[in-house]
């Protein structure tokens, strides 16, 4: 069942009638460009199969009732008028926080019942946050029928907020951006400071593989706010606004800590690939792209250090199989979750196998494997 169904059938056996409507948002893989976007770098995520729906309905009055099907059929209910923070922090605080940095950012809203349901595999790296903030954006924004749909940049920037005032997590702007501004079977090249986004077709004979470590992550952990503060003191230290603005030249050559200068140097090289990645992409030189992945990876690992052993050791296992022809890294904000790898279509079945082979998780289960595949014209073929 979708999850679009799951959300209809749930909100019905929940609210006791049909909704108005459902909305979808996916979740997103990112396939270089790590921890740069708030560097104000360049990254190319694209959004996956998998992803949020929420089934909505407008009320008459100004409170949010929310069903999560995922969590045991938990519930939620807010008035607009005071979307509290929940302690301990859980999916509920990304509804509230989602309506009032709407709010905030002057967004109509109204009332609304809501039932959440979800595929984002959790602690994956594929934004399952993310996802779920811009799919309450969108059914907030629905029920709130004859206002205009707020844009995707609106959106975007609403669930950042959300992320950084509710979750505590001070992300980027890339997943929200990918989500709600990314086509399906395309992935999407965002410049973080100037904020504006291209659409990047690849070619259909090449598909995409993401292999889930078993590694949970959370973002809620306070390594990836250590690492952002690393990239702050190395901007402060080379006298640049955001490292953006820094070469390899100045990081290599400034008198500054060999931690926060391999912090630098990760995140300047790492935006230096995701623009010979797109340029690799237009050329269909899968071997050179291939090649800017496994730099990124060593990159994380050794530079930047947000990769775990399991991580590593799957990332070589694909690396290896795929050969030339394509390449493997970590995706997302890294202490576990997946690794994301390019490869020709054909040779999907065979690495698949090899990996079912080759690789257990911590716990010994085979890896959960996504396949996304480019149909001609960017439509996506996709498959679990
Ligand atoms: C998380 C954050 C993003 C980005 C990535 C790392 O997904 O939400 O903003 O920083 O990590 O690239």
């Amino acid at each position: 069942m979708t999850p679009q169904d799951r959300a209809a059938a749930g909100f019905a056996a929940h609210f006791g009638a049909a909704p108005d409507g459902v909305v979808f948002a996916p979740g997103r893989v990112n396939l270089i460009g790590e921890h740069v976007d708030y560097n104000g770098g360049l990254v190319l995520p694209m959004p996956i199969a998998v992803g949020t729906a929420i089934a909505w309905r407008a009320r008459a009055d100004s409170r949010v009732a929310a069903v999560a099907l995922d969590y045991g059929n938990a519930t939620d209910d807010f008035l607009l008028a005071d979307p509290a923070n929940v302690d301990p922090f859980d999916w509920r605080g990304y509804l509230r926080g989602m309506a009032a940095c709407m709010a905030e950012r002057g967004l109509p809203l109204v009332g609304a019942d809501l039932a959440v349901a979800g595929s984002i595999p959790r602690g994956s790296g594929l934004s399952s946050s993310a996802s779920l903030c811009i799919a309450t954006g969108r059914a907030l924004a629905a029920a709130a029928a004859g206002q205009p749909p707020p844009d995707a940049l609106e959106l975007s920037l609403a669930g950042q907020m959300a992320e950084h005032r509710y979750a505590g997590v001070k992300c980027g702007i890339m997943d929200q951006l990918a989500i709600a501004a990314g086509e399906p079977g395309s992935a999407v090249l965002i410049d973080c400071r100037a904020l504006t986004t291209e659409v990047i077709q690849l070619p259909h004979e090449w598909a995409v593989m993401i292999v889930q470590s078993g590694v949970e992550r959370g973002l809620v952990d306070g390594h990836y706010n250590a690492r952002r503060a690393d990239c702050e003191a190395a901007a402060a230290a080379l006298g640049v606004e955001s490292l953006r603005d820094a070469t390899r030249e100045m990081v290599d050559a400034a008198p500054i800590d060999l931690v926060i200068r391999a912090r630098a140097r990760h995140v300047v090289s790492d935006i230096a690939r995701a623009a010979r990645a797109v340029e690799a992409i237009a050329a269909h030189d899968l071997a050179a792209l291939g090649r800017l992945f496994a730099q990124s990876h060593a990159s994380m690992r050794d530079d930047f250090e947000i990769t775990v052993p399991a991580v590593d050791r799957l990332a070589a296992l694909l690396a290896d199989t795929i050969g030339e022809q394509g390449g493997a890294r970590m995706t997302g904000g890294g202490f576990g979750g997946a690794v994301v790898a390019i490869l020709h279509a054909d040779a999907v079945e065979r690495v698949r196998a090899t990996v079912l082979e080759h690789y257990r998780t911590p716990s010994g289960a085979a890896p959960d494997i996504m396949i996304e595949r480019f149909a001609p014209f960017g439509r996506p073929k996709n498959e679990a």
